[in-house]
C-alpha cells in the first residue's frame, strides 16, 4: 500500500492513499489549542462534591452549572435509598428489562410517576436522550411529520433523524411559524408538535397554550420534553403541562432523572396504548440494559421528598429571582431566561472561554455553551442555580461575576448580536473578537 507520513496534532500518523476514517481525527486540534492558551473548560476533574461545593485540583469552586435544580443529588435519604436498592438487587440489572432485567423497583417508580403526573401510563428509558430518540423513532413513520423548535433539544433533533418522519422546524417559541408550517401539511401526513417545556440554553418557558391551539387545529398530537421544567414548574414540580393547567390536552410528556431528581435517565408517559406500543417498539427500550437498581432506587426516594418537601420549590424560585435581579443589575445580559437556567449572553466562543477560566480560578465553577449547543456567534456562559445554594454563595457568585466581567470587558464588547449564523468551519473561533472586530453588546436587554 502507498504509505506517506504526515505530521499532524504533534505526533506523526500513517497514512494510505485511500480515505482513512480516522484522518479527521488525527487533524482534530481543535481542543489542544484552547489547551495551550489555558482556557480549555471542559472535562475538569471533580475529586468530590460537598454540597452546593465541588472540589477540583485541591480547591473548593461553588458550583454554578449543574442541574440539581432542587440539590438532591445530595440528599443523605436519596443516597441511602440508592445503597439499599443495591442491597436488594445488585449493581445492576444486566439486561433488558424486556428480558431479564425488569425489576419490581422499575415498576415501583413508573406507577409512581404516573399518579404524580395524572397519567395512565409511563415507561422508564436508561437516558431521557434515549426517551426521546426511542418514541420518536418508534412513533414516527414515512410520510409523517415532525414539527419542532429550532431550540429543542439534541436528543430531540437525534431522535427526529433516526425516525422515518420529516423534521420541519420553526422559528423558536414562535406559533405563527408553527401555524404556517402545519398549512402547508397534507391531511395524510401524520404530525406531532415536539418542544422543550422550559429550553435548556435560554431557559424560557414554551408558549405552550398559543403552540396547542394551533396544533389542535391542524389534528396534530403535542409531546413536551420537561427534563428542565419537571421539580421547577407546576404547584409541585409536575412540569409545564400543568404550570399551564394542559395536562389532559397534551399528548405525551418526556422526563428525565438527571436533573431535578438528581440522577440519571428518563421516561415517557401517556395513554396505557400508545406507552404499551413503545414498550413493544422502542428500539432504546429494547436493546439496552435497564436502570441499575441503585439509580432506580435513588429516583424513587428523590420523587417522594420532590413531593413532601415543596419548601425547595420555593427555595429554588427565590434565588432565581435573586440571581435575574443580580445579573441584571450588574450589567450582564441574561436574555429572555424565566427560569434558573440563567444564561450569560457572550457572543464570541473565546471570551466565554476566558471568562469561565477566570470564574475557575476564583473559586466558581461555570461551563460555557457554544456552537452547537447554541447558534454560532451566540456563545453563553450557562449558569443555572439551585434550591440549596446559600445567599452567601449566590452574593460571591454575583460579586466574582461582576468584578471578571468588568475586567474582561463583557459588558462592553461582547459580541452577542442575537444574530446567530451557521458556522463555516468545524474548529473553535479562536480569536476575542467577531468578524467586524467591533463586537458591540446588545442593549441589556
Ligand atoms: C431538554 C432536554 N431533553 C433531554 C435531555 C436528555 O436527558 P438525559 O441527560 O437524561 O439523557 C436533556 C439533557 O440535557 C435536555 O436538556
Amino acid at each position: 500500500m502507498n504509505k506517506e507520513v504526515i505530521p499532524t496534532n504533534g505526533e506523526t500518523v500513517e497514512v494510505s492513499a485511500h480515505k482513512d476514517i480516522f484522518s479527521k481525527c488525527a487533524a482534530f486540534n481543535e481542543p489542544d489549542q484552547v489547551r495551550a492558551l489555558g482556557m480549555y473548560p471542559y472535562f475538569r476533574s471533580i475529586e468530590s462534591t460537598i454540597g452546593n461545593q465541588v472540589v477540583c485540583e485541591g480547591r473548593r469552586k461553588i458550583m454554578i452549572g449543574s442541574n440539581n435544580y432542587l440539590g438532591l443529588a445530595q440528599d443523605e435519604r436519596v443516597i441511602e435509598a440508592a445503597v439499599e436498592a443495591t442491597r436488594k438487587y445488585g449493581s445492576g440489572c444486566t439486561g433488558s428489562r424486556f428480558l431479564n432485567g425488569n425489576i419490581r423497583l422499575h415498576e415501583e417508580l413508573e406507577e409512581e410517576l404516573a399518579k404524580f403526573l395524572q397519567r395512565e401510563s409511563v415507561l422508564l428509558f436508561s437516558t431521557g436522550f434515549f426517551a426521546n430518540q426511542g418514541a420518536l423513532d418508534a412513533l414516527m413513520e414515512e410520510g409523517d411529520s415532525i414539527l419542532c423548535d429550532r431550540e429543542n433539544h439534541a436528543s430531540i433533533l437525534d431522535g427526529c433523524r433516526i425516525s422515518a418522519g420529516e423534521i420541519i422546524p420553526f422559528s423558536h417559541n414562535n406559533w405563527e411559524a408553527l401555524r404556517r408550517r402545519l398549512a402547508r401539511l397534507p391531511k395524510e401526513s401524520g404530525k406531532l408538535l415536539i418542544v422543550d417545556g422550559v429550553f435548556s440554553m435560554s431557559g424560557d418557558i414554551i408558549a405552550l397554550p398559543e403552540m396547542m391551539k394551533v396544533a389542535k387545529e391542524y389534528g396534530c398530537r403535542v409531546y413536551v420534553d420537561e427534563a428542565h421544567s419537571l421539580g421547577i414548574l407546576g404547584k409541585n414540580g409536575e412540569g409545564a403541562v400543568h404550570h399551564y393547567g394542559l395536562n389532559q390536552e397534551t399528548d405525551l410528556v418526556m422526563g428525565t432523572f438527571s436533573k431535578s431528581l438528581g440522577s440519571m435517565g428518563g421516561f415517557v408517559a401517556g395513554p396505557r396504548y400508545v406507552i404499551d406500543y413503545l414498550k413493544h417498539k422502542a428500539r432504546c427500550f429494547i436493546f439496552t440494559a435497564s436502570l441499575a437498581p441503585a439509580v432506580t432506587g435513588g429516583v424513587l426516594k428523590a420523587l417522594q421528598l420532590m413531593r413532601k418537601e415543596p419548601e425547595r420549590q420555593a427555595a429554588l424560585w427565590k434565588n432565581t429571582r435573586k440571581m435575574h435581579e443580580g445579573f441584571k443589575a450588574a450589567g450582564f445580559n441574561i436574555g429572555t431566561t424565566q427560569t434558573p437556567i440563567v444564561p450569560l449572553l457572550i457572543g464570541s466562543e473565546m471570551k466565554a472561554f476566558q471568562f469561565v477560566q477566570k470564574l475557575y480560578e476564583a473559586g466558581i465553577f461555570a461551563t460555557p455553551a457554544v456552537y452547537p449547543a447554541v447558534r454560532y456567534g451566540e456563545s453563553i456562559v450557562r449558569t443555572s442555580y439551585m434550591a440549596t445554594h446559600t445567599d452567601e454563595e449566590l452574593d460571591c457568585v454575583l460579586e466574582t461575576c461582576g468584578r471578571l466581567g468588568k475586567e474582561l470587558g463583557i459588558f462592553k464588547d461582547a459580541a452577542y448580536t442575537g444574530q446567530g449564523k451557521r458556522k463555516a468551519t468545524g474548529g473553535y473561533d479562536l480569536k476575542l473578537q467577531d468578524e467586524s472586530g467591533t463586537e458591540t453588546l446588545r442593549e441589556n436587554a
